[in-house]
């Protein structure tokens, strides 16, 4: 950005997220760690969130650990971000997945309540407790993390496809309700991407031997290559800065051109 677009926006290059603070949820490895690193780069105040593995989370964030799946958990992040920084301006709903099973009908009652937790409720709380704050400062973005298998939906995955379908509706709907406010909400959507958790969901279909064409694991997406945890937090980063301003209720897919589009 040259000096005199700066002036006149009032941004830096970054999108005026310097002195921010943020709340991202699964900090500790893959999209969620690459979230943190650009957003601690960006100058941002960053608290992050999983079960385990302090150590790992990006130099520069803080740390809480807490299960994401339950209202305590929700009640522990929220009182962390009220003692670290008196509140947050952005939230990265990050942390989600889901183990893939042979068929729909093998997926078992708990964990359908598991990915509906993880995947969709975890938002919906956190964003009860978090978005007061915001309304009452007249400012914030949110983004949360969806899934490109949205577009997909294969039999293996329909708890973690359904709890992200409802999550895209939800993210939808809070935008509206925030807008007079001037608290923006955003999904991001990423297709296959290179970490640990997306991994595991990949071998697991391997060993399931699903048949071809039944699993979306199947292809390389037209830009040639899987994303890369950067790939999506590049997305992330532009819709939590001021250069994403104008935008609420958008859903940015970043899938290198994999998925159809409705
Ligand atoms: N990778 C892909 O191909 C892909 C594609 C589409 C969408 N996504 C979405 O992108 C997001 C990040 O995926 P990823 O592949 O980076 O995942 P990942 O490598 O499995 O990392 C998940 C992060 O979330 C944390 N987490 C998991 N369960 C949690 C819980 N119950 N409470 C608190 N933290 C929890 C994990 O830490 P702990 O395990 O220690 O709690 C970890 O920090 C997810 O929402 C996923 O659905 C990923």
């Amino acid at each position: 950005m040259t000096e005199f677009a700066r002036e006149l926006t009032g941004l830096d290059g970054l999108g005026g997220l310097d002195g921010k603070r943020a709340l991202v949820t699964g900090g500790s490895r893959g999209i969620g760690a690459a979230v943190v690193r650009q957003l601690v780069g960006a100058g941002v105040e960053v608290l992050t969130t999983a079960r385990s593995g302090a150590a790992e989370v990006p130099e520069g964030a803080r740390f809480v650990a807490a299960d994401v799946r339950t209202a305590e958990g929700a009640e522990v992040i929220a009182a962390a971000a009220h003692k670290e920084f008196g509140g947050v301006d952005l939230v990265v709903h990050n942390a989600g997945g889901a183990q893939p099973y042979a068929s729909a009908a093998d997926i078992p009652a708990e964990e359908w309540k598991n990915a509906l937790e993880l995947n969709f409720l975890a938002s919906v709380r956190l964003d009860a407790l978090l978005t007061p704050g915001m309304r009452e400062r007249r400012t914030g973005a949110i983004v949360h993390v969806s899934s490109a298998a949205v577009l997909t939906p294969v039999g293996q995955f329909l708890h973690y496809v359904a709890a992200k379908a409802a999550l895209e509706t939800y993210s939808r709907g809070l935008s509206l309700e925030l807008a007079p406010f001037g608290v923006r909400v955003n999904t991001v959507t990423p297709g296959r991407t290179a970490t640990p958790g997306g991994e595991a969901t990949r071998e697991q279909w391997a060993r399931l031997a699903v048949g071809p064409g039944q699993t979306n694991a199947d292809d390389t997406p037209p830009l040639g290559r899987e994303g890369r945890p950067d790939d999506i937090a590049d997305a992330v980063l532009f819709l939590l800065s001021g250069r994403a301003d104008w935008l609420t209720g958008s859903n940015l897919v970043v899938d290198g051109g994999e998925f159809p589009r409705g």
